[in-house]
């Protein structure tokens, strides 16, 4: 078997397996997951040597930090291994657009709520949840996070954004742990500055949606249907959220068209989803890549993708790596580029 790789940050100073558990799914909040099927996910990526979670409060209004917890409990109790890094995410328990919900009293109240699903004294990581960007300017809410530290109830405390100007603004935070971002072969503008600069001060890079809702997968045609309650439905122009969560803000027919460019590039010799994984993980900077799953063989596949790569691999992610720009630069970039 292949194994996994894991890097360490320094402001974590705890080894991520390069390919993280994506949790977004097992809370059902797209599509019906079954608590089996959940705990299949969860038991894949642990068998495969996946020790990084990422999970939120919202996620199934609390469903997928408790299975992480569970999960967690399970282990302990085996006596067996190290128990895995999760990192959650908090602030959007109220109306997450407004500046007015991030009280201390609401986010000590979140974290708490949070401690008990995960059944953690201690949080590994807390991630504000793609907050307002005025956020990113105002020191109360970072007081908050630091004092959570002080106190012991978070080890370390990040964000979640939705564009490379908040990341670089939450750069300048002393205390920041790592910042989680949106970046795949759909999704280039963080190469400009974001990885670097982070890279610089020893923030993790936690790079989600890199499959693009699983368009990167190759499986999805004109003719997919999804569910009622799939984003992937009724999110496609950010009805609901940030349309950049729904197949990274790529049209969905412009995706599959660039798609087949990449699937062409690769001839065979990869499978999409694995060489879009492995392009993410080989760009300078980049601690993990979370892909969510909705099935245990998908969190097997993923995870396959964080061993080192071969000589042979190598070769053809550099054809990718072309490809990737190319077809950035023809169909995504005018779109993309300048809104995230
Ligand atoms: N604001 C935020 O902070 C935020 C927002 C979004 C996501 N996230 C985090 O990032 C994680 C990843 O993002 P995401 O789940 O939205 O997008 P993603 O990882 O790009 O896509 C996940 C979807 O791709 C398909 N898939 C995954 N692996 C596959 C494989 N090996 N073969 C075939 N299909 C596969 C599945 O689709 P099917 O369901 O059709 O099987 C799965 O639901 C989430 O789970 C969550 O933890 C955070």
């Amino acid at each position: 078997m292949m194994s996994m790789q894991y890097r360490t940050p320094s402001r974590l100073s705890r080894p991520l397996s390069v390919i993280g558990q994506g949790c977004w799914q097992i809370g059902a909040d797209w599509g019906e997951v079954t608590d089996d099927s959940a705990r299949a996910v969860l038991d894949a990526a642990l068998e495969a040597g996946i020790t990084f979670f990422d999970t939120a409060d919202v996620y199934g209004d609390g469903r997928s930090e408790q299975l992480v917890g569970a999960m967690r409990t399970r282990l302990a109790e085996s006596g067996g291994a190290e128990a895995p890094f999760v990192a959650t995410k908090a602030s959007r328990r109220a109306d997450p657009f407004a500046p007015e919900t991030f009280t201390e009293q609401n986010l000590r109240a979140w974290v708490e709520r949070s401690r008990q699903n995960l059944a953690m004294d201690t949080l590994d990581l807390v991630q504000l949840h793609c907050p307002p960007p005025a956020i990113y300017r105002e020191d109360r809410v970072f007081d908050v996070l630091d004092a959570l530290a002080e106190e012991k109830k978070i080890a370390a405390w990040g964000v979640s954004v939705e564009t490379c100007q908040e990341a670089l603004l939450s750069l300048e935070r002393e205390h920041l742990a790592s910042i989680q971002i949106i970046l795949n072969p759909f999704r280039l503008k963080p190469l400009d500055e974001v990885l670097l600069a982070a890279a610089e001060k020893g923030v993790a890079i936690i790079t989600r949606v890199p499959l693009a809702s699983g368009l990167l997968t190759g499986k999805f045609s004109p003719s997919s249907q999804f569910a009622a309650n799939d984003h992937r439905s009724f999110n496609r122009h950010g009805e609901a959220f940030d349309q950049g969560e729904t197949f990274s803000g790529v049209e969905y027919e412009t995706g599959l068209t660039a798609v087949a460019r990449l699937e062409q590039a690769l001839d065979g010799e990869m499978p999409l989803a694995e060489a879009s994984l492995r392009w993410i993980l080989a760009q300078p900077g980049v601690t993990a890549a979370i892909p969510g799953a909705s099935s245990g063989e998908q969190a097997r596949r993923n995870a396959a993708a964080g061993s080192a790569p071969t000589a042979e691999q190598e070769a053809v992610l550099e054809r990718f790596d072309a490809a990737v720009h190319e077809t950035y630069d023809e169909l995504l970039r005018e779109t993309i580029h300048p809104r995230w």
